[in-house]
């Protein structure tokens, strides 16, 4: 049977990477939803609906009967955990809704978590945190989505899976989280500026354990949980398989920036970037850059998260393993190969 695959959220960083991925195994038709929509090509149509509006959903989304999997990776940013809830739960609710009417041959929904289940962005939380974890106090948005997935499919014949990914790097535009952008940009601004590269975050996370999770090898994870029998109704840690300490790793990306490494000092991302819209205008104009807003490159408020975990940030990737998903990333190269693309992207100098 042709595989179709709804990508929901197609902008994302997740998404786009993953529909990438998606077109270069060849063998799927893939329909990318969000709000903006995007360039159709022969393998690839995108709709632009807004998941918030049920009505939408429904008409928009009544001829999509050929749909054999979908992969939810949409996000609505809030200011508080708990605003998360209801526009997160509600744009789940009327996709699978819509969908779920029409698709005679609907095998799998994919659904993207994050270590927000495990309570990471809370505090110091137990690690290496695994799959079968204990819960935490609601109200927490990846938890009433698994919970809506699990009741929906009892009887039904497609099956679910939740991939957790750690922090996702990888090259996309106008995303609430963005971490290599927040760096690259960081950097960038700091060698205009003729400082240092200082580390912004809190000086007790700069020597604490974590991990990233490159946003090729999620989309080759996702894929993989999706079409493979045994992944049936499970979640997923998804990791690059190794951790580092930010005081390995800065010194090499201030290396990669021609920087020198400053000791941290900890900042407020949001505030102090917040007057650099001008000076990053000069910098893309010096250097012939392409015209993004700075909105656009704008992930400030999650680097102050990230930066400020003063504990230490990883999962157990073995239950991936163990079920025979073996591809791993070098965080390290990870970065530098994100860099390298970002400039020939020409998104930074
Ligand atoms: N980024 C990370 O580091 C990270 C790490 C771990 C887990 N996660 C989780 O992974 C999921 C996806 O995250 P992400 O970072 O990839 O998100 P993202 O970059 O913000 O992408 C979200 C996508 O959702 C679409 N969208 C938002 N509101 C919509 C609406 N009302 N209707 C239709 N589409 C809508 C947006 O496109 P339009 O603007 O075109 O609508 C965008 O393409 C989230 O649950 C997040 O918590 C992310």
């Amino acid at each position: 049977m042709q595989k179709t695959a709804l990508v929901v959220g197609a902008n994302g960083v997740i998404a786009s990477n993953l529909i990438h991925y998606l077109l270069e195994l060849g063998d799927w038709n893939i329909i990318g939803l969000s709000r903006r929509g995007g360039t159709d090509s022969e393998k690839l149509k995108y709709l632009a609906i807004d998941l918030l509006d049920a009505e939408q959903c429904k008409s928009k989304l009544i001829g999509l009967k050929v749909v054999t999997h979908i992969f939810y990776a949409a996000f609505q940013d809030r200011p508080t955990w708990a605003e998360l809830v209801p526009p997160n739960l509600a744009m789940l609710v009327n996709v699978v809704e819509a969908v779920e009417a029409v698709a005679i041959n609907l095998q799998h929904i994919s659904l993207m978590q994050g270590y927000k289940v495990y309570g990471a962005h809370l505090g110091p939380f137990k690690t290496p945190a695994k799959e079968s974890d204990g819960g935490h106090m609601p109200p927490e948005f990846n938890i009433d989505q698994q919970q809506f997935l699990e009741n929906r499919q009892q009887g039904k014949s497609w099956t679910w899976s939740a991939i957790r990914p750690s922090v996702v790097a990888g090259t996309a535009l106008g995303n609430p989280m963005n971490l290599v952008l927040v760096i690259a940009v960081y950097a960038s601004i700091s060698r205009e500026l003729g400082l240092p590269l200082h580390f912004p975050g809190k000086p007790g996370a700069y020597d604490k354990l974590l991990e990233m999770t490159d946003a090729g090898l999620l989309a080759k994870a996702t894929v993989w949980a999706a079409t493979n029998d045994q992944c049936a109704n499970q979640a997923f840690n998804i990791t690059n398989g190794d951790l580092f300490r930010w005081n390995d790793i800065w010194p090499k990306i201030a290396r990669y920036f021609n920087l020198e490494t400053a000791p941290p000092l900890q900042l407020s991302l949001q505030t102090v970037m917040a007057d650099k819209e001008p000076l990053w205008k000069q910098i893309q104009e010096k250097h012939g850059l392409a015209q993004h807003t700075y909105q656009e490159l704008s992930s400030w408020p999650f680097g102050d998260a990230v930066f400020g975990w003063d504990y230490d940030f990883f999962g157990d990737g073995t239950k991936a393993r163990r079920l025979g998903f073996h591809e791993f990333v070098d965080t390290e190269n990870m970065f530098i190969g994100l860099f390298d693309e970002l400039k020939a992207m020409k998104i930074i100098p």
